[in-house]
């Protein structure tokens, strides 16, 4: 096997840039505020926070733990670690679910990147909110655009997968989450200096108890998931190709907080602007296309900022996109020896199939603008991958972490390079009881009301 088709992080530094760039993506910017928005703010966030460190550390802990002793992708990773068994099913389970995500996240990120597109072509001055949900309407109902910017966001990714870790998604990583920074420092900025600054920080961050549900709960928690890109191996991958002596404890403490303050500036940034022109923020998935769409005019510089804004989405969707694609090429190249550059084409194209489908069901059923209540083929998969089989993978990493390999080993394999693992107890608590019991609550929950959090 050459170094390009395993290869490994250049630096320490590196890794986490490209691990936060998974991490950070259209769940922070795109399905965060939505989410929030529609359960009604402050509480929710505060929930939200307290999954992020509640559950997610530990399974992020739990999964790089897993890749990093074994160094190779999930699949292999369990078979190393108990031969013979159907634990191996579980990274299997990780590849279709990234399969699935990825098919129709790069249906979101390539319309964010026509959007930017949009910007640079000047359309966002002199329209309002019902004028963008015409654009929008029309776009998501031409099956050529969608699907070609389906394909276009599939082949960049691509691109960059096939150059492998440190001369591909290193790289990438230490351009974009950089530019990623910058242009959401600027959006903030901007956010904070319009008169609904205060209206938008009390939104988010004032704990109004009486809109806590239980549905909130259980999305806060699947958000949080989601959010760290958990339950599907992704950690596993990365951490595989991050050498033993690395510091665990201290990448995945700060991986968590970058992906969790990314989040909170980007609803820093969209409410306040909601409520410049009086737009409610219970809008759904279609809040960044439909209603921020219309929100720029109100603005000075209005296509500029428009552009950092869409074009903050698609930088932050991209390294996202890299790291799904990443683990299914992985399990190709460490599982079934293919060569790098043939299994991430073999991959990119089979995902476009099943992502044509996903940009066409937009149309149909104008879902992404709650136009209409019905389930489209979009929101089927999503349902599907990014919701029950990540929670499902996510609760049986936990198991296997806390029952089967055994929180002792997991703690020597971190430990390996010197560096100590703080909370030791604590962490063994929450990966065998805390975790495992919450998600197993989450699906239950998830699967008597056909929610799609
Ligand atoms: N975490 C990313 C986001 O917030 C999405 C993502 C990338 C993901 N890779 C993942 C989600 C793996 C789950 C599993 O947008």
């Amino acid at each position: 096997m050459s170094t390009l088709d395993r290869g490994k992080f250049n630096s320490r530094f590196g890794f986490i840039l490209a691990a936060a760039g998974s991490a950070i993506g259209l769940g922070n910017i795109w399905r965060f505020p939505y989410t929030a928005g529609t359960h009604g703010g402050g509480a929710w966030v505060i929930m939200y926070i307290g999954f992020v460190f509640l559950i997610g550390v530990p399974v992020l802990f739990a999964e790089l733990s897993i890749g990093n002793s074994t160094q190779t992708s999930p699949v292999t990773a369990f078979k190393k670690l108990v031969p013979n068994s159907w634990w191996p099913a579980l990274g299997g389970l990780g590849v279709l679910t990234g399969f699935g995500i990825l098919s129709f996240y790069s249906v979101i990120a390539g319309l964010t990147a026509m959007y930017a597109g949009f910007a640079i072509g000047g359309k966002f001055g002199g329209i309002d909110i019902a004028q963008s949900g015409e654009i929008f309407g029309q776009i998501v109902a031409s099956p050529v655009w969608m699907i070609g910017v389906s394909f276009g966001f599939l082949l960049v990714t691509a691109l960059v997968v096939r150059k492998g870790i440190g001369g591909g998604i290193e790289k990438a990583a230490t351009w974009l989450m950089p530019i990623l920074f910058v242009f959401l420092l600027i959006l903030v900025a901007r956010a904070l200096t319009l008169p609904t600054a205060g209206e938008g920080l009390a939104f988010m961050f004032k704990p109004q108890l009486d809109e806590i549900s239980f549905q909130g709960i259980v999305s806060a928690l699947g958000q949080a998931l989601f959010s760290l890109s958990l339950g599907m191996g992704a950690m596993i991958t990365y951490g595989s190709y991050l050498p033993k002596e690395e510091n665990l404890p201290a990448s995945a403490m700060t991986i968590a907080v970058f992906d969790t303050c990314i989040a909170i500036l980007a609803g820093l940034v969209i409410f306040p602007a909601l409520f410049l022109v009086g737009a409610e923020p219970d809008k759904g998935p279609g809040l960044i296309f439909v209603v921020m769409g219309g929100i720029f005019d109100a603005m000075p510089a209005s296509n500029l900022m428009a552009f950092i804004f869409y074009g903050l989405l698609s930088i932050a969707a991209l390294t996202s996109t890299i790291s799904l694609l990443e683990v299914i090429v992985a399990y190709l190249v460490d599982e079934r020896g293919w060569r790098r550059e043939r299994a991430t084409w073999a991959v990119a194209s089979s995902c476009f199939a099943l992502a044509v489908p996903s940009a066409l069901s937009l149309g149909a059923s104008a879902s992404l603008s709650r136009i209409t209540e019905k389930k489209g083929f979009l929101d089927i998969v999503d349902m599907l991958c990014g919701t029950y089989f990540l929670t499902f993978g996510a609760m049986l990493i936990c198991i296997f972490v806390g029952w089967k390999w055994g929180i002792k080993a997991a703690v020597a394999a971190i430990e390996h390079g010197g560096h100590k693992m703080p909370a030791v107890p604590v962490w063994g608590f929450l990966v065998r009881y805390v975790c495992p019991l919450a998600i197993f609550v989450l699906l239950i929950y998830g699967a008597t009301q056909g929610a799609n959090w």
